[in-house]
């Protein structure tokens, strides 16, 4: 069984091991957690972090994000993505946000996580070449599919009001 809740100190390095499996080596590292809510599914019968995901809300222009979901691979196809971001959206709702947005990475012509967004009520608005770039290379981390120095192409997508 699966439960969602929210990010524990002793839940860190289990988050930290599906980021850089899934998102690539440092992409996540804990100073994404500062300043953010961290949603984790955790299956409670095998003791397991299963995923997680991050909102925030940026400082700079108090737009709301879903910055990031991802599971580990033997967990995945179970609909946990997808109840993540419902997780976040809640949240951010909560918060009052109208407009929700969600950078996403497009990989082969293919946004992965298109399905578990769409499933929430995002759609894609805009793509913006070397989105990552710059973060790649003052992070140092390692994309999956360029290495250092990250060329991918990300699909912002936006979810309006009570579109769920
Ligand atoms: C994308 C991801 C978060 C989905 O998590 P999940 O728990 O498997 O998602 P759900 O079970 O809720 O939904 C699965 C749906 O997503 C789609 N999907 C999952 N992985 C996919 C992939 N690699 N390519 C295309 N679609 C994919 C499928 O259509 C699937 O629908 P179905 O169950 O009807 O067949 C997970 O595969 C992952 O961590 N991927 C790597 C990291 C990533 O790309 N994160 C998004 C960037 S922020």
């Amino acid at each position: 069984m699966v439960v969602f809740r929210d990010l524990r100190g002793a839940d860190i390095d289990a988050v930290l091991a599906i980021a850089d499996a899934r998102l690539g080596e440092n992409y996540i590292t804990g100073k994404d957690f500062v300043n953010a809510q961290v949603f984790v599914a955790e299956d409670v019968v095998n003791v397991a972090i299963a995923g997680f995901c991050i909102a925030f809300v940026d400082s700079a222009d108090a737009k709301s994000y879903v910055r990031t979901v991802a599971v580990s691979q033997e967990y995945s196809g179970q609909g946990i993505g997808t109840a993540l971001v419902a997780k976040a959206v809640d949240y951010l709702e909560g918060l009052g946000a109208k407009n929700i947005f969600s950078p996403l990475w497009k990989h082969d012509g293919v946004v992965n996580s298109d399905v578990i967004f769409r499933r929430n009520g995002f759609l894609p608005v805009r793509e913006i070449p070397d989105y990552w770039l710059n973060d790649s290379i003052e992070k140092g981390y390692s994309c999956p599919v360029c290495g250092k120095g990250c060329h991918c192409t990300c699909v912002m997508y936006e979810r309006f009001s009570s579109a769920r």
